[in-house]
């Protein structure tokens, strides 16, 4: 029988690669690129795997074009580039790195956090540019103790930003879809329904995946509900924050600052108008982006792809209804 044939359009070191390559035909495609432009459509009908960033698409007439399909490891925790129920629609499973990010992206969200109440990127520049010798210190900032920080979502990410909370001594209330009683029972979190999280919050982070119901879902009313003195973080996805009216509200002083390293364009333009804002903070979708992260995510995603591909459980799968499916056919 021939070898499985993969797309990989992630960055995969050379010990993995040649995991791959002991079992697999590999077609290299750059990051970010058209998989249907740069592939000619007999190679298309040929490919069994993918393994990608988010930044390959997944809609319905990409599915069409790899008849053979049988895994997409997402180079991610995320996989809103995935359209879910076209790919399970065709028996295509999706496959994730869940937990082993949770760490880093709670620690930039932190460093964002901090950054913003103690102004550290003004400072920085004020320091560099001599301003401290003419005009002297500058003005005083914030504390993060004793301050309350809201979560929207309260998944595993969360859960670990609500832990790094605590040692900051700070108050966390969190609002999820549904209920999450373990981290109440262990003090880590109070529970708020939405209104209460946005009006409460002196921080309020981010943290629910984007999809048709979450896109856009913090917006101008939610921005009006908010402390005048308080700031957004978001380590999830862009376009779950409405931009247009987020920069509305930081222009007319509704909140007090963002910390972003999500926007609704990736990269994001030097022209947009969060560049011009001293009250934000931008990072480019880094949250996992350490040596240490990135070296565990892509383990993880090399492993997924390799059990799918040898009828192995996959350890991270999004719709294990493809995975029952195809046991049931194996074990038959
Ligand atoms: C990064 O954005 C991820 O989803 O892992």
């Amino acid at each position: 029988m021939s070898q499985p044939r993969v797309i990989i359009t992630a960055p995969v070191p050379a010990d993995l690669r040649e995991q791959i390559a002991a079992r697999c035909e590999i077609i290299d495609v750059p990051t970010g690129s058209n998989l249907l432009e740069t592939l000619g459509k007999e190679q298309l009908a040929n490919i069994d795997g993918i393994i990608c960033t988010v930044r390959s698409k997944f809609d319905e007439s990409v599915f069409d074009a790899f008849p053979r399909l049988r895994v997409v490891s997402n180079f991610a925790v995320g996989y809103d580039n995935v359209n879910m129920p076209a790919a399970t629609a065709r028996n295509v499973l999706v496959c994730n790195t869940p937990k082993v990010l949770d760490g880093a992206v709670a620690d930039l969200t932190f460093g964002m956090l901090i950054c913003l109440a103690r102004n550290m990127v003004n400072g920085d520049a004020h320091v560099r540019s001599g301003a401290w010798a003419g005009k002297g210190a500058p003005a005083l900032t914030h504390d993060i103790r004793g301050k309350t920080l809201g979560l929207l979502g309260m998944g595993r990410i969360g859960r670990v930003v609500a832990e790094t909370a605590k040692a900051f001594n700070m108050k966390v209330i969190y609002h999820n879809r549904t209920r999450n009683t373990e981290a109440e029972a262990a003090g880590v979190a109070e529970y708020r329904d939405r209104d209460a999280l946005f009006a409460e919050s002196d921080f309020l982070s981010v943290h629910i995946p984007l999809n048709p119901e979450t896109r856009h879902s913090v917006g101008a009313k939610e921005f009006a509900a908010m402390k005048p003195t308080a700031y957004l973080l978001n380590t999830a996805r862009g376009p779950v924050v409405d931009e247009a009216a987020l920069i509305e509200a930081l222009k007319n002083g509704t909140i007090a600052g963002a910390g972003l390293d999500v926007m609704e364009q990736e990269p994001l333009p030097a022209s947009s108008p969060l560049c011009e804002l001293p009250s934000v903070v931008l990072q480019a979708h880094v949250g996992s982006g350490t040596v240490e992260t990135r070296r565990a995510m892509i383990d993880l995603a090399v492993r997924n792809l390799l059990d799918a591909l040898s009828n192995t459980r996959p350890q991270a799968i999004v719709n294990p209804e493809v995975w029952a499916t195809r046991s049931e056919s194996i074990n038959a």
